[in-house]
């Protein structure tokens, strides 16, 4: 069993609701799993794997939920060597900066010395008008 911390960033909602199906899906899998939708560092349990789950807003902006927590890493600069994550990014490429949240995050993640268990899933709303189906087969490709 592994525990997951699914951070979530949202402004219409439609990702929480994402959040929700992988949760469910983890803990079917036999797994614990929370969803923090405004997470704080020190709400970052080091034995679990985090999967950053956001969408993008403005111009490939982070969405509120999850500034605060960009701006702590930033500016804390925790050392996350320990810290396993995976990255999804609900995106649409039609806007100039395609998932630009997602990118900060996995970039300020692996800055830190996070250690990325899978390939980002950057999702193309433009292409993939069912997000979940991208989702749920990218957590099943790597989630024993
Ligand atoms: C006002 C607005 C701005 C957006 N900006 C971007 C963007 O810069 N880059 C991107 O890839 N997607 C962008 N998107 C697409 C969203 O990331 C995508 O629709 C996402 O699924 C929304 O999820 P949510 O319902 O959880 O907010 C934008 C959407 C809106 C409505």
């Amino acid at each position: 069993m592994s525990k997951f911390q699914i951070l979530v960033g949202t402004v219409y909602g439609s990702t929480i609701e994402l959040a929700e199906e992988s949760q469910a899906f983890l803990i079917a899998q036999g797994h614990q799993c929370e969803c923090l939708e405004a997470p704080e560092l020190s709400d970052l349990d080091p034995s679990a794997t985090l999967i950053v789950m956001t969408a993008s807003t403005g111009m490939g902006d982070i969405p509120d939920g999850l500034m605060p927590l960009y701006c702590d890493l930033l500016d804390e600069e925790p050392d996350l060597t320990h810290q396993h994550f995976a990255l999804v990014g609900l995106g649409d490429s039609s806007y100039d900066y395609f998932n630009g949240a997602a990118k900060r995050l996995f970039e300020v993640f692996s800055n830190l010395n996070a250690q990325p268990i899978v390939e980002p899933l950057y999702v193309d709303a433009n292409e993939d008008p069912e997000p979940a189906e991208p989702v749920m087969r990218w957590l099943a490709s790597w989630v024993d």
